[in-house]
């Protein structure tokens, strides 16, 4: 395999490579999209507040063009997302009066929900990020404040993989979240997915977002993270990598190039991500982007609007930067 390698090549004994697009993206990035990658994840597009605005109109213009793209293009896809407490309509929680719903009618509107989405995608989409993010970041408790979690209780959690599995049954569906690395909350995802287990609930795998920085977290965090979600015996994917050159704290906005060493530092983080997912093929089935290349990133307005980010192995002008040379060059070992 010589240096220029398609990355989906270089890693088709482990995982396939998927990047986020938009229905903008498929076209901008088209090129860079079908030679690297063969796996895709709409990043906005298939989510509630997108593809079921109000309760009578499903939209699936944006999410169709992008399946229709991975379809023509031999891609897999993976689904994102059905249940989060972000960009999710508010009349799915409200009755026409306003008055709050109770917890039987949202579950029931869930269900509809992801009848009609999973169903529809049936032939297309292997994967769905069933439920997202629900996991607290801080603190003693499990679930974080939401609307699904003030109506509903925690049984939203299992009903949702419920549906999933009634609305297609050879589907994997996975509980995807971020933080997954830190200690706190990892052990918190896994007391989740555990107790989801042992309730019998069809839930196959873990996403790890691994929306990470060239400074944190450390390589034995991630280490540690997919061992102990790997004991659960479940499916991990990489759902959402992305590596800022950005301490998490950093909030400087006068930077138009990235500073001497980011990109070096970023090159050697991504070559030792990658040895390690080696590692784990058979465990790691896929491995996505948060995107593609660095024109256009969500790190562009996260946490700073508007300062510029480069998180990703490609360049502004869709050309390899040095992390891809670190990490393709894996195809030799
Ligand atoms: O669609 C409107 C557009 O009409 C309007 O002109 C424009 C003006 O700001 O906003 C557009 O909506 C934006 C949308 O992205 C599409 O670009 C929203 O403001 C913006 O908040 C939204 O951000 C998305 C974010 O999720 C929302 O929470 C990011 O693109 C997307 O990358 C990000 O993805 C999440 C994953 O789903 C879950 N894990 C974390 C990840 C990063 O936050």
């Amino acid at each position: 395999k010589t240096a220029e390698a398609a990355l989906k090549d270089v890693f088709a004994d482990g995982f396939k490579i998927g990047a986020a697009v938009s229905s903008g993206t498929i076209r901008t990035q088209e090129n860079l999209l079908t030679r690297h990658f063969n796996s895709l994840t709409a990043e906005n597009e298939m989510k509630f507040e997108n593809i079921h605005p109000s309760e009578d109109v499903y939209a699936f213009g944006e999410s169709d063009t992008i399946v229709d793209f991975a379809r023509r293009h031999g891609m897999a896809v993976r689904g994102h997302t059905l249940v989060w407490h972000n960009q999710t309509s508010d009349w799915l929680f409200q009755e026409a009066d306003g008055r709050p719903v109770g917890k039987g009618v949202l579950l029931e509107r869930l269900r509809s929900h992801i009848e009609t989405v999973v169903g529809r995608y049936k032939d297309d989409i292997y994967a769905w990020d069933v439920v997202n993010e629900a996991v607290a970041d801080e603190g003693d408790e499990l679930l974080r404040p939401s609307k699904w979690l003030e109506i509903a209780g925690p049984d939203f959690i299992a009903k949702a993989f419920e549906f999933a599995h009634e609305a297609d049954p050879t589907a994997r569906l996975f509980y995807n979240d971020y933080n997954e690395s830190h200690p706190h909350k990892r052990d918190k995802i896994y007391a989740l997915v555990k107790s989801l287990l042992d309730q019998g609930v069809p839930i196959h795998g873990i996403g790890l977002q691994a929306h990470w920085n060239i400074f944190d977290p450390s390589l034995d965090d991630i280490r540690a993270a997919i061992e102990k979600y790997a004991s659960l015996g479940l499916e991990l994917q990489l759902t959402e990598l992305d590596v800022s050159v950005f301490r998490f704290d950093d909030r400087r906005t006068d930077l138009l190039e990235p500073e001497p060493g980011m990109l070096e530092r970023q090159a050697e983080v991504y070559e030792a991500v990658f040895r390690l997912l080696k590692e784990y093929r058979g465990t790691v089935s896929s491995v996505t982007f948060w995107g593609a290349a660095d024109d256009y990133t969500w790190l562009d307005d996260f946490p700073v609007r508007g300062r510029k980010n480069w998180p990703f192995l490609f360049d502004e002008r869709h050309l390899p930067k040095s992390a891809y040379y670190r990490v393709a060059q894996l195809a030799e070992m």
